[in-house]
């Protein structure tokens, strides 16, 4: 799974603005913790070295060192509570209006992504995969479509579950171009670790060219077996369930395909996009991911590779 092991996340390695003031808040409890740690120590010592002395410590010392620590006490945990009060504050700051708009629908499991057009902007679906601009603030949509998914991305911001009948909201601004991992952070049935996402930052013109991309139909296929694969898929049935904008195929229950090969992963982050892992997903898609919605369909060799090669054309 080399390019899905590639997409690291990690808490402590923010790229968004949000994610940023998460750390910040991690941080200042780390020192104030640690501060209190090393008071603990301190008194201890000190105490046990009183102890030794003939004298032993005396009253007013043990009275002063317990105010001294009650008050340091109260001091850290008050601080620590207006800056937690105060980041969750900022995290759920209203939306405004962002320049881009998403909808993201968990489905057992996999990732629905749409962005939202309006005025001049054509809308555009894909799944498993959201790219964004760098800088630029984006409001997701999110919903289920079945059970309690949880939208992850570390890297980018703290968890928002997607509830089913129950709308909820998410604001990504990232600040630093790459390739960032998210999960599914809510159980939610057999499948539930290979519930992948990966969003990929990048420069403004980057991204507005691989917009104009994703929004325009399918591509004709150019060969003769890229063209046989198609009429493979729309006999097979695969149209019930999968979209390819462009074609007859429009079913809504499972990924939109019409740039398949444009994206990096197979099965919600599960495998890398190539094509042995392409035929082998589609030859029997429940031994690599059991209980997955995908059915195994009956197909000779001849017309499994034809499939992929037209799904292989699909930029
Ligand atoms: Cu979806 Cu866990």
């Amino acid at each position: 799974m080399t390019n899905v092991a590639e997409t690291l996340h990690s808490v402590l390695d923010p790229a968004g603005a949000h994610a940023q003031q998460i750390v910040s808040l991690w941080d200042l409890t780390i020192w104030i913790c640690a501060a209190m740690y090393f008071l603990v120590v301190a008194f201890t010592v000190g105490l046990l070295l009183k102890r030794r002395a003939p004298s032993g410590p005396s009253d007013r010392a043990l009275k002063q060192g317990l105010i001294v620590w009650t008050l340091a006490v109260v001091a850290g945990l008050a601080v620590l509570g207006v800056a937690s009060v105060r980041t969750d504050g900022a995290l759920a700051a209203p939306f405004g209006d962002a320049p881009l708009h998403l909808r993201v629908t968990g489905h057992q499991w996999w990732w629905d992504v749409e962005y939202i057009g309006g005025g001049d902007l054509p809308g555009v679906r894909t799944a498993n995969e959201i790219r964004l601009p760098i800088d630029t603030p984006v409001r997701i949509s999110l919903a289920s479509s079945d059970v309690i998914h949880s939208f992850w991305v570390p890297s980018l911001h703290g968890k928002r579950d997607l509830i089913p009948d129950r709308p909820s909201e998410i604001r990504l601004e990232p600040r630093r171009i790459g390739v960032f991992r998210g999960q599914c952070a809510e159980f939610c049935g057999l499948q539930h670790a290979l519930m992948g996402l990966t969003v990929i930052v990048s420069s403004r013109a980057a991204f507005d060219a691989w917009y104009e991309r994703q929004a325009a139909p399918a591509r004709e296929p150019t060969s003769a077996h890229a063209r046989a694969g198609r009429q493979a898929f729309m006999d097979a049935g695969c149209a019930t369930c999968h979209t390819i904008a462009g074609t007859a195929a429009s079913g809504r229950v499972a990924p939109d395909l019409t740039h398949i090969a444009s994206r990096r992963t197979l099965g919600a982050g599960t495998l890398p996009n190539l094509r042995g892992q392409l035929s082998a997903w589609i030859a029997d898609p429940q031994h690599i991911k059991p209980g997955n919605r995908m059915p195994a369909i009956d197909l000779d060799a001849p017309s499994l590779q034809a499939i992929v090669a037209y799904l292989e054309s699909l930029q």
